[in-house]
């Protein structure tokens, strides 16, 4: 029912001509892969350029955050309607550095997440603990708190068609790994919260990827866990080859 879901996000990496030269070379070397979603986000600057790129290929495109209003005096801001119009058909929305260095609450990632599904975006929600939070054990109540008051208000039939990321802070870009166990502990836990706030189907049809140091010799054991629908890639989604790597190995019998 779910096929497995991929997406780079690059983050502040990539000019317009470095993003279209990996788009076009990404696009010939998955050109045959029909059983995997794949999605990169691109920084803002290159997100029409890439979708130019990407158009009629099995590519889709992400922004990497947007602000709420549809438009105004918000200097520095890009609106949900504006990402759409560029091409882009998700964002992602609540990133750890976005939580981190940019003070994005769990009211603010709510109100992000309904603007994007109201302009007709699919957000990818990120959630996670950092390191601390894991060493108090808080882990699983830290990861209800995100889901509850960041979904706040979605109903069933929008809970079907976003993403939810797992992203464990102290995974990004550190190179340690949660382990599959680890990942496929907090997802079963995600999926069961799912289930009881948004009813079994809708739950069911939401793609939980995980996120964290993913690369193409990790991917494989990550998907195997039953809740494990994919994966949001950093540093290893910066290069076509590695990217392709992982796109491939995450392929599964569909759940
Ligand atoms: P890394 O894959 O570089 O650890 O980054 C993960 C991430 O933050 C994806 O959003």
């Amino acid at each position: 029912m779910r096929i497995p879901f991929i997406a780079g996000n690059w983050k502040m990496f990539k000019t317009v001509h470095e993003a279209v030269v990996f788009v076009k070379e990404l696009r010939s070397a998955v050109k045959d892969v029909a059983d995997v979603e794949i999605v990169v986000a691109p920084p803002f600057t290159a997100v029409h350029a890439v979708a130019e790129a990407a158009r009629n290929s099995n590519i889709g495109v992400a922004a990497q955050d947007l602000y709420w209003e549809r438009e105004g005096a918000f200097t520095g801001e890009v609106s949900a309607a504006m990402i759409k119009e560029a091409g882009a058909e998700y964002v992602i929305v609540g990133h750890s550095e976005r939580r981190r260095l940019f003070g994005d609450t769990d009211a603010i990632v709510n109100r992000k997440t309904s603007a994007a599904i109201g302009a007709g975006l699919t957000p990818i929600v990120c959630i996670g603990e950092t390191l601390e939070e894991r060493e108090r054990n808080e882990t699983l109540a830290i990861l209800d708190r995100q889901i509850k008051d960041g979904l706040d208000g979605l109903g069933a039939p929008q809970l079907a068609d976003i993403v939810v990321a797992y992203e464990p802070v102290w995974a990004i870009g550190t190179g340690r790994t949660a382990t599959a166990a680890q990942a496929g502990e907090a997802h079963a836990h995600i999926r069961k919260r799912l289930r009881q706030w948004f009813g079994a189907d809708a739950a069911d049809r939401c793609h939980l990827l995980y996120g964290g140091s993913v690369k193409p010799d990790n991917i494989a054991e990550l998907v195997a866990e039953a809740d494990v629908d994919g994966a949001l890639v950093g540093g290893a989604s910066l290069d076509v080859k590695s990217f392709t790597e992982i796109v491939v190995r995450s392929r599964r019998a569909a759940v």
